[in-house]
């Protein structure tokens, strides 16, 4: 984590990782090796809580919305098919959830309208999807819904491609600016204060003496001993905790605190024709395509065009196979299918086999799966529900905070 933005994160013993998807229907091999598997990774590691954008999937198809509920589970069921494990992460739908539409609109206060207009992808996407009218209200409040999704569940790491690293950063400016205005509850110095005093006599001592030293001195060495001796406290709430956090910096009751965009590594999984792969070009292998229809799919792919002939030699980097090599084959087999390229030693239906192997040697445990679940939708509606239900739990605790913090609580 770089050094300045330590302040105000979250501590790593509460390290939530969150990430959305919207919701398009059956998935291919471009987001199993963009997305999935640094899901599956992560859900080992983490707490992970991983759900479907359906309301974002509004955003721009309020026209045609009768699409969004099939791809919904279809997604759901290439999640698990993927390797997500219910049994590790939390899988659930954002509309099932309605808290995240609550705190959505009360953010919508505090946010200044240029900070929604300069996000990237608000001129951009309406460039792009210029067939679409997104010169609507939700459309610009996008991300504005992202940051809540996030903050609801005071995730600290938020997995997602470089084009969305401009609304997590986004997530933090609004974080900082609620924090800003509503961290100093009434009677905040006193709370901290006593607070301080539940750690017992001699943590006090020590929390006292480091919060002088930063406070005083700018002692960046006493400010993290002092992170580091309330991230062991177990004798005070997590309010608290978060409490004392702000008394350090001097910057008042973190209620929300600021996530970090886990950059995924961009994939170099290219589409059947060597462009990124993508539905919208037509060039994809779907996680559950059927094995001979792959099996073709990469027998037809275009190869380097020069080959016109069985003899003519060939040149690997002009080839999108090659590039499929670079995903799946070892150091030997791609020495054998570049020299055999360019010696026209091996044909191009040669160089495509191992490549259609090993393609199918990692879907086979995917479709397996996929099969499972598809036999099972009960189970799938079973392991969703729950999902939603326990997201559900996390969300309304910090809706609590948020309402009382800005006294929308009626007791
Ligand atoms: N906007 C993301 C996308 O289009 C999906 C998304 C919605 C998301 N809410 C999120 C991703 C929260 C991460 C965290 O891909
Ligand atoms: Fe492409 Fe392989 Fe044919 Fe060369 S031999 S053009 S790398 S498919």
């Amino acid at each position: 984590m770089p050094k300045e933005n330590t302040l105000n994160t979250v501590p790593t013993q509460h390290a939530r990782v969150l990430s959305g998807m919207r919701p398009t229907g059956r998935l291919h091999l471009g987001h199993y090796h963009g997305v999935l598997k640094n899901w599956v990774e992560l859900q080992h590691e983490y707490e992970c809580l991983f759900f479907v954008a359906d309301w974002h999937a509004l955003t721009t198809h309020y026209e045609d919305p009768r699409v969004i509920p099939e791809s919904v589970w279809e997604m759901v069921i290439d999640w698990l098919a993927a390797g997500i494990n219910h049994g590790e992460a939390t899988l659930f739908i954002q509309s099932q959830v309605p808290e995240h539409a609550e705190l959505h609109l009360l953010l919508s206060m505090i946010t200044p309208l240029g900070w929604l207009e300069r996000v990237p992808s608000y001129k951009d996407q309406q460039e792009k999807l210029k067939e679409r009218d997104l010169a609507t209200y939700g459309f610009l409040g996008y991300p504005l819904l992202q940051a809540a999704d996030i903050l609801i569940y005071k995730a600290g790491m938020v997995p997602v491609g470089e084009d969305q690293v401009a609304h997590v950063e986004l997530t933090r400016e609004v974080a900082r600016r609620f924090n800003h205005i509503y961290g100093r509850e009434p009677g905040f110095e006193e709370m901290a204060e006593q607070a301080i005093r539940k750690m017992g006599k001699k943590n006090a001592k020590l929390f006292r003496r480091y919060r002088k030293a930063y406070q005083e001195q700018g002692d960046q060495e006493a400010m993290e001993a002092a992170r580091a001796l309330l991230e062991t406290q177990q004798n005070i709430t997590v309010g608290d905790r978060e409490r004392l956090f702000g008394y350090l910096d001097g910057s008042g009751r973190l209620i929300l605190p600021e996530p970090q965009p886990l950059l995924t590594r961009a994939s170099k999984m290219p589409g059947l024709d060597g462009q990124k792969m993508s539905k919208s070009y037509g060039n994809t292998i779907a996680l559950r395509d059927h094995p001979e229809v792959v099996e073709r799919a990469i027998r037809t792919m275009p190869t380097d065009t020069n080959r016109v002939r069985r003899n003519d030699p060939g040149e690997p980097s002009r080839c999108p196979v090659w590039q499929f090599h670079e995903v799946y084959s070892s150091d030997e087999v791609k020495q054998w299918a570049a020299a055999g390229c360019r010696s026209a030693g091996i044909g191009c239906l040669d160089c495509k086999q191992p490549v259609i192997d090993a393609v199918l040697a990692e879907l086979r445990p995917i479709q397996e799966r996929a099969r499972e679940f598809e036999e099972q939708p009960e189970l799938v509606r079973s392991i969703v529900a729950e999902g939603n239900e326990a997201a559900r739990d996390l969300a309304q605790e910090t809706m609590d905070e948020v309402r009382r913090a800005m006294s929308i609580d009626y007791r």
